[in-house]
């Protein structure tokens, strides 16, 4: 039920056309007086049900995020009596430590903001620096402007902000993709909501060094890291995703796993839980394939076994893989 995310460059074509976004349903909430009308007119309850449903931990998150389409179908009732004329400010902010979900609830705000009618189509475009900025000097504008072009009627999501701001460059042209970014995210809020996201402290410094930018963030939504317990949650619901499960045994060397993998550099919360079952479903593949003679059966097929996680190199003194 995602939004497409559009990644620019690069995006397979296959997945959708960049400049076509492809036309959902549209929202119809005008002459809604009630809340019970809003949110069954607007589909919006769904995906509040489902962000519930899917995502383990987060429930910070959640309630701001609950308390956000709150405001918006408030902000609906009122636009419907004429008490209100402008958009509400939507621009969002999103921190938190690698693999803790904002991306995947960025796709979600958008399904949101969609289903409540404050962008057109609800799609997600995902950017950094690179596909902002240029190497030359005329190239920053048009690049800034055709990802705008993509984004609009939907999400701009630029990971890693900060490195739009390069203080100790005094010509360096991330500043004018942040000033054509600030003049969108004002003249176009009906249109278009940008969501910047990265590490807590370097989107502080980077929201001093930028007033402009910070005075229009509205929302600003620090992400968690995940505990233990709600990291194998996290495994728990990729492997019945991918119809896999842990066999005898398999559980508890998830935990100590993870209980060593915690330790090491580079550490990413539910992505490093991804990569990780990935590089058990490898093992498991190689194992099974070792033995030639012995016919396989569903479960087999479908069973990680405590070896295909012992075997990683976290296990090995100084590994982190
Ligand atoms: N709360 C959660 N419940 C279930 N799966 C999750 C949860 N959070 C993240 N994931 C999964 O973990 C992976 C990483 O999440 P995501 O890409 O949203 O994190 P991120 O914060 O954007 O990370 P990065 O900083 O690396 O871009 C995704 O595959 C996502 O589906
Ligand atoms: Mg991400």
């Amino acid at each position: 039920m995602n939004a497409p995310l559009y990644r620019i460059p690069g995006v397979p074509a296959a997945a959708a056309p960049a400049d076509t976004p492809a036309p959902q349903a549209p929202v119809a909430t005008d002459g809604a007086r009630s809340m019970g009308e809003v949110l069954a007119q607007s589909q919006v309850e769904p995906v509040l049900a489902e962000l519930e449903r899917d995502l383990v931990g987060l429930a910070p998150i959640k309630a701001r995020i609950r308390d956000i389409a709150a405001l918006l179908v408030i902000d609906k009732l009122r636009a419907n009596l004429g008490l209100t004329s402008q958009a509400p400010p939507l621009h969002m902010s999103f921190t938190g430590n690698p693999g803790t979900g904002k991306t995947t609830v960025a796709l979600r705000m958008a399904q949101i903001l969609h289903r409540l009618g404050y962008v057109r189509q609800g799609h997600l475009v995902a950017v950094t620096r690179d596909d902002l900025v240029g190497q030359y000097i005329g190239h920053t504008a048009p690049k800034t402007k055709e990802v705008l072009k993509k984004a609009m009627g939907g999400v701009l999501f630029i990971d890693e902000a900060y490195y739009l701001y390069r203080p100790d460059n005094e010509r360096d042209y991330g500043q004018e993709a942040i000033e054509i970014l600030l003049q969108v995210m004002e003249n176009q809020r009906d249109d278009l909501v940008v969501i910047v996201a990265g590490y807590k402290d370097r989107m502080d410094t980077f929201f001093q060094s930028n007033p402009g930018l910070s005075s229009r963030i509205a929302h600003h939504l620090d992400f968690p890291d995940y505990s233990e317990g709600e990291l194998m949650q996290i495994a728990q619901k990729m492997l019945t995703e991918q119809h896999y499960r842990f066999g005898d045994g398999t559980h508890e060397a998830f935990e100590r796993y993870l209980a060593q993998r915690l330790t090491q550099p580079h550490f990413a919360n539910a992505r490093s839980v991804r990569n990780a079952l990935d590089r058990a479903r490898l093992r498991q593949a190689s194992r099974l394939f070792a033995d030639r003679e012995r016919e396989l059966t569903a479960d087999d097929l479908c069973t990680l076994a405590p070896q295909d996680i012992l075997a990683s190199r976290v296990f090995r003194q100084g590994g982190a893989a």
